[in-house]
């Protein structure tokens, strides 16, 4: 391997030059107490941080920063704390998932116009990861991934609760009057308890174990509880090691090949991944010019076990207990035969070279191959006249009598409409009908909110009920479970089939063989769409504005169509 050497370092093109600009930068960074000696011939290392007040998932990024510093220190190199776009999942409206793309912009922007040699991308709460992560691809500089880690598992009067999961799961009780006030606010305070990600296997414990296993983390650093000593520990390491990934050109390009995407793709199906997973993974991979389909994905879930028994897919665990019992290490190393393990990673060392003495330590949280919590079935890609380019669904998170269920549908053209219905304890509806929610994706929602697990009506709930079939072209939370259809592409808002369906239509799920139809006859389909009128556009102006004129479909990712890496030429290095 050929080393850089500092005068080969992206940094001196601002630092070394005798001329009248570097002189400026210079100057700039002894305005900051700097000397020359502190800044010049060094790897300068962008810690970007997507801390903020209203982050409750990153809330020890503001401590966690200084591991960082004080690792790339000690390398010899000269950190910069860099606040990034902090998109978070719990009051970001309508959706974080509107903000992904600002926040991969910012990244490759924010990288491309300063001086900086390699970055340290701080992130964990869901939509962080892809946008760190697409942006940093893009931008092409050594970078390594930095995951919040999932805060401590929840505790009510001596129950554990799970992120999300848990939420929704009380919430139906008590629409049922199963649970006091007193009960209720206990709740609420003891779900999320510590900073941290939340700490089911949803979207963002998916996507830090989908960096992970890209080989974008330091081995096994998604799984650390963000409040272990050991998570400080891997910060001041991160450090350390980006420093010599700069000298050593370790770029993006080296470390996500085809393998890398497909072990990541693996890896999500085993831990059974959000759904959310399938939109970020194919948005990441094809910034790094690797084709990956929801086909691919289906080939996948059909063929790789779920073997994390934690929730909402597997049925008893949470992420710490994931972590004493291996962490993602372990649960790749029970893997290793289906993965690719000459994939480059972060460490200068393949994967399978980082797997070398990963052990499993308690197997019933991180199951054998010949025990999984399902023997496939993560994740489904289904096909039919009303999806046809996909729709998604967990077959691990909801009921079995629902894979193969045909019945009325009961069709919503918004959310508040959606709302109002399930909440009138006299709604026409029986367990057989099925609820469908249009107008949600990524034009319609806007910004593809995760409106897709419906609620069951209450007049269900009432009956006793606690799942049926939902189709949507949302998204769901990845703490969510039940038979809920999701993603349905192309959105109704867009013209697609969905948008035709009309209540007491008969609809057929078939998941064995991946279909979704409505049994309604051509020419029927054919003079609902000739009627079919676009609804307006919601936003005007600003970013909403940029957003839809740009955003591509579910089964696309949903990356804007002049971001992805074959659009256009690059903007290259800029002119200094
Ligand atoms: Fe941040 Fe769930 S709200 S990870
Ligand atoms: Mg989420």
């Amino acid at each position: 391997m050929t080393r850089k050497s500092p005068p080969d370092l992206r940094s001196a093109r601002w630092f070394s030059p005798d001329d009248l600009r570097s002189f400026g930068h210079r100057s700039r960074m002894m305005q900051l107490g700097y000397s020359e000696e502190d800044f010049r011939d060094r790897p300068v290392i962008g810690v970007l941080n997507t801390w903020s007040e209203l982050n409750t998932c990153h809330a020890h990024f503001k401590e966690r920063v200084q591991d960082v510093k004080r690792g790339v220190l000690q390398a010899g190199g000269f950190p910069v704390e860099m606040p990034s776009l902090s998109v978070d999942e719990s009051f970001t409206k309508p959706t974080s998932m509107l903000y992904r793309n600002m926040l991969a912009m910012e990244t490759e922007e924010m990288i491309r116009s300063h001086p900086l040699d390699g970055v340290v991308l701080m992130g964990g709460c869901d939509k962080t990861t892809p946008g760190l992560v697409m942006g940093a691809i893009s931008a092409g500089v050594p970078m390594i991934y930095l995951p919040a880690g999932p805060m401590l598992r929840g505790n009510y009067a001596g129950k554990i609760l799970g992120s999300g999961s848990d939420a929704w799961k009380y919430w139906d009780e008590r629409r049922a009057g199963n649970i006091t006030d007193e009960e209720w606010l206990g709740i609420q305070g003891g779900i999320a308890r510590s900073a941290g990600t939340c700490m089911t296997m949803g979207t963002a414990s998916t996507m830090t174990a989908i960096a992970d296993a890209m080989g974008l983390t330091l081995p096994g650093a998604s799984s650390i509880p963000a409040v272990d000593a050991g998570h400080q520990r891997m910060s001041a390491d991160c450090g350390r090691r980006i420093v010599e990934m700069v000298w050593e050109d370790l770029t993006p390009d080296k470390i996500i090949s085809e393998g890398a995407c497909r072990n990541a793709a693996v890896v999500a199906m085993a831990t059974g991944c959000s759904t959310n997973a399938v939109v970020h993974l194919i948005a990441m991979a094809r910034r790094a010019g690797v084709d990956l389909t929801l086909d691919h994905l289906d080939a996948l879930g059909r063929v790789t076990p779920l073997i994390a028994n934690v929730r909402p897919s597997g049925k008893d665990y949470l992420m710490e207990d994931f972590f004493y019992a291996g962490g993602l290490r372990a649960l790749m190393k029970q893997i290793e035969d289906r993965l690719d393990c000459s994939a480059m990673t972060v460490t200068g060392k393949t994967l399978g070279e980082n797997l070398e003495g990963a052990r499993v330590y308690n197997d019933d949280v991180i199951r054998p191959l010949s025990n999984p919590v399902y023997e496939e079935g993560s994740l489904a890609v289904l096909r039919g006249n009303l999806c046809p380019d996909g729709a998604v669904m967990k077959p691990a998170a909801c009921d079995p009598k629902f894979h193969v269920h045909q019945g009325p549908a009961l069709v919503f053209d918004s959310y508040p409409e959606m709302k109002k219905a399930v909440d009138d304890e006299n709604l026409d509806i029986t367990p057989d009908h099925i609820m469908v929610l249009r107008n949600a994706g990524p034009l319609g929602g806007p910004g593809f909110p995760e409106w897709g697990m419906l609620p069951i009506p209450k007049a269900l709930i009432k009956q006793g009920h606690r799942d049926m079939l939902r189709i949507s072209d949302a998204r769901m939370s990845g703490t969510s479970y039940g038979a809920c259809v999701l993603h349905v592409a192309p959105e109704s808002f867009v013209g697609g089939p969905l948008a035709l369906l009309e209540t007491g239509d008969i609809v057929r799920l078939d998941l064995p063989n991946r279909r979704l139809d409505m049994l309604v006859d051509e020419a029927e389909l054919a003079a609902r769409k000739a009627a079919w009128k676009a609804p307006e556009r919601r936003f005007e102006r600003g970013w909403g504005y940029m957003f839809s004129q740009h955003v591509t479909q579910a089964d696309q990712g949903c990356d804007f169509d002049f971001l992805q890496s074959d659009f256009g030429r690059t903007a290259g290095e800029p002119d200094i």
